[in-house]
């Protein structure tokens, strides 16, 4: 009786550890898992960006530039995976591709990779990124759309906007392959299929046109008039800001995946 009793004492013990042991796993306590560029990678990409003909351009219309880069790979904060989901629906379907991703991440944590860079985009008095390419092994770590690295930005600017900046530039490139990210950037990814449908109906197929032709496009995607406003108001001021693109010569970076975790946790 009495072994039987410690055996299920025992059990229950074990069962619970393994329990405790998931859900540490599982809540991880990482803010942000990033691709830290290596000290002299940074000196690389810091010399070459402020020896560019743009750097002092960029720095007097307000940016602060950055003397740390990264390369943001899953951004997690307090959201739960459901929400990191429904932030980054192109790249990550559902909560299981959360999980799976984090998993991986986690497998990678001190791996060293390269990441290349091959210009410079900025947004006047606003941001300044430099996109990044990864190897095809590394591309399915980052969770956003066009991976980079935030080269500096303005007070009251947040480094998650150059996902915005890198948006547009793609979309000014590729109207119809850039809408629907663009359009999730600005605030109006719910319109993507009714506005992708008007634009081509109306030929309208540089973000100039659409933003030019802000009015007929929100009153034709929005019955309800204040919101009609609202989207007008958006797609006429989301282009106000010159962008500036500089290409440059072909930079071979080396970093590391890096987990970024809460200085306390609470259980
Ligand atoms: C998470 O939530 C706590 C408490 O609400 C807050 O203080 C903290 O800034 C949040 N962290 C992030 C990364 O959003
Ligand atoms: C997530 O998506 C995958 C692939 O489409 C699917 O197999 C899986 O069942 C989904 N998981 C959940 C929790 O919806």
């Amino acid at each position: 009786m009495a072994v039987r009793a410690l055996a299920a004492l025992l059990g229950a013990l074990l069962a619970r550890e393994v329990v405790q042991a998931r859900s540490s796993r599982e809540t991880d306590s990482v803010i942000y898992w990033s691709i830290a560029l290596d000290h002299p990678s940074t000196e690389l990409l810091s010399s070459r960006w402020r020896g560019c003909s743009d750097f002092v351009p960029a720095e007097e219309s307000g940016i602060v530039m950055k003397e740390q880069y990264h390369v943001t790979l899953l951004f997690v904060g307090n959201a739960s995976d459901a929400e990191i989901a429904r932030a980054n629906p192109t790249m990550l379907r559902n909560a299981s591709a959360v999980q799976e991703l984090r998993r991986r991440l986690r497998r990678h944590e001190g791996q060293p990779v390269q990441v290349e860079v091959s210009d410079f985009v900025w947004e006047d008095g606003h941001i300044a990124a430099a996109p990044a390419q990864l190897a095809n092994t590394e591309r399915g770590l980052c969770a956003n759309v066009h991976p980079h690295m935030t080269l500096g930005m303005a007070p009251g600017a947040m480094a998650v906007e150059s996902n915005g900046l890198l948006a547009r530039r793609f979309a000014e490139h590729h109207f119809h392959a850039g809408l629907a990210e663009w359009l999730r950037q600005i605030g109006l990814g719910q319109y993507t299929k009714i506005l992708s449908l008007w634009c081509r109906k109306n030929q309208v197929t540089t973000l100039e046109e659409l933003s030019g032709r802000a009015a007929k496009a929100a009153a034709a995607i929005e019955p309800d008039p204040s919101r009609r406003a609202e989207v007008e108001k958006i797609l006429r001021s989301s282009l106000a800001r010159r962008i500036n693109e500089l290409p440059t010569a072909r930079l071979q970076l080396q970093g590391t995946i890096e987990a970024h975790r809460a200085a306390f946790v609470v259980v």
